[in-house]
């Protein structure tokens, strides 16, 4: 199994066009060279992505963030915005929708003049970037629509066979993948393009009110699809004991936050209510339930403020797989 921690190799595999599986603090990136149209279409393939759904390009810092986004020719506002943005959160779970420059290749974008950019806080990661001439483009290292990866092995399950490399930077620390927000030039706004492991709150308190980007703005940004990040089960969201009571001798699985419910398997995501610590656990528990022997997941909706709404989010679009 090719999952080890040898900086040198995977910077070598990076610098020969080939893919690697890298830790960040979110979920596990499957990596190419951002700049290589030839390596990033391994990323599609391997994935099975379709080439309508862009990928994030990670950087070691905001000076490498101008060889990828075209900052100098923004708006002021813009600009100084997304740089508050930066020093404020970099690095860490925000990744920033900006005009692309045109080094940047149309696959990595597909195709838009934007590009999604964020500066991920992992150790292992920072220092990888530190040794390549390059950024890595790198979306979550799961086939295409399901669960996205928390540790490395969960990488090795389901991409194994066509990773070269898989580096192992241990559990991640977040649990759920970056918050997205864009500038969207038509409305002349900032807007959420997904929740996600910085709570909007967050983000708010440093440029005022963001916007939701509705699906006629971005018709094809995938992190907006209904159905995704999806587990292989049904899953239901609702109230565990109404829900549970309609299954009539069904066996179920609960993605409970605090407390235990009477169940073929309960997940209790955070006994002491910690919703950080639940979005940590959230991916791991519905991957567990999938692989147990249950006919249905049931899940419990979460507080709607901070990190919670990430965690419905993904409850939400999972639940959304079966219709
Ligand atoms: O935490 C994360 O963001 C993880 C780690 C590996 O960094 N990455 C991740 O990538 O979740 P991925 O590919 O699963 O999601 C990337 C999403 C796309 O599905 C799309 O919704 C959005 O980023 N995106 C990328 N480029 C965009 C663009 N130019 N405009 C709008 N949305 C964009
Ligand atoms: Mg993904």
């Amino acid at each position: 199994m090719p999952i080890d921690t040898d900086l040198a190799w995977a910077a070598q595999l990076l610098r020969e066009g080939e893919l690697v599986a890298i830790p960040t603090e979110t979920v596990y990136g499957l990596a190419a060279n951002a700049f290589d149209a030839e390596a990033v279409l391994k990323v599609f393939e391997a994935k099975q992505r379709p080439a309508f759904d862009p990928l994030i390009v990670h950087v070691h810092s905001a000076v490498q963030a101008a060889a990828v986004a075209a900052l100098e020719q923004a708006a002021p506002e813009l600009r100084t915005q997304a740089e508050a943005l930066m020093d404020r959160f970099w690095p860490g779970p925000l990744t920033l929708v900006l005009p692309k420059t045109p080094r940047i290749p149309d696959l990595v974008t597909s195709g838009l003049d934007t590009v999604a950019v964020r500066m991920p806080d992992h150790p292992v990661t920072l220092a990888l970037l530190h040794m390549l001439p390059f950024p890595l483009a790198a979306p979550s290292a799961n086939p295409f629509g399901y669960v996205s990866p928390t540790t490395a092995q969960h990488v090795a399950d389901q991409l194994g066979g066509k990773v070269p490399y898989i580096l192992d930077g241990g559990p991640c620390t977040v649990g759920v993948e970056s918050t997205i927000i864009g500038w969207e030039a038509t409305v002349e706004q900032w807007v959420l393009y997904r929740h996600g492991g910085l709570p909007l709150e967050e983000v708010e308190a440093v440029i005022g009110g963001v916007g939701r980007a509705s699906k006629r703005v971005l018709p094809a940004s995938p992190g907006m699809l209904d159905s995704h990040y999806a587990p292989l089960r049904p899953l239901l969201i609702g109230s565990v004991p109404v829900l549970a009571g309609e299954l009539a001798g069904k066996r179920f699985g609960v993605i409970s936050f605090r407390n235990r419910h009477v169940a073929h398997r309960c997940e209790v995501l955070s006994p002491g209510g910690d919703l950080a610590e639940a979005a940590r656990n959230l991916f791991a528990a519905m991957r567990r339930l999938d692989q147990g022997a249950v006919d249905v997941i049931l899940a419990e909706h979460f507080p709607e403020e901070g990190l919670g709404r990430a965690i419905n989010d993904r409850l939400m679009r999972a639940a959304a797989k079966r219709g």
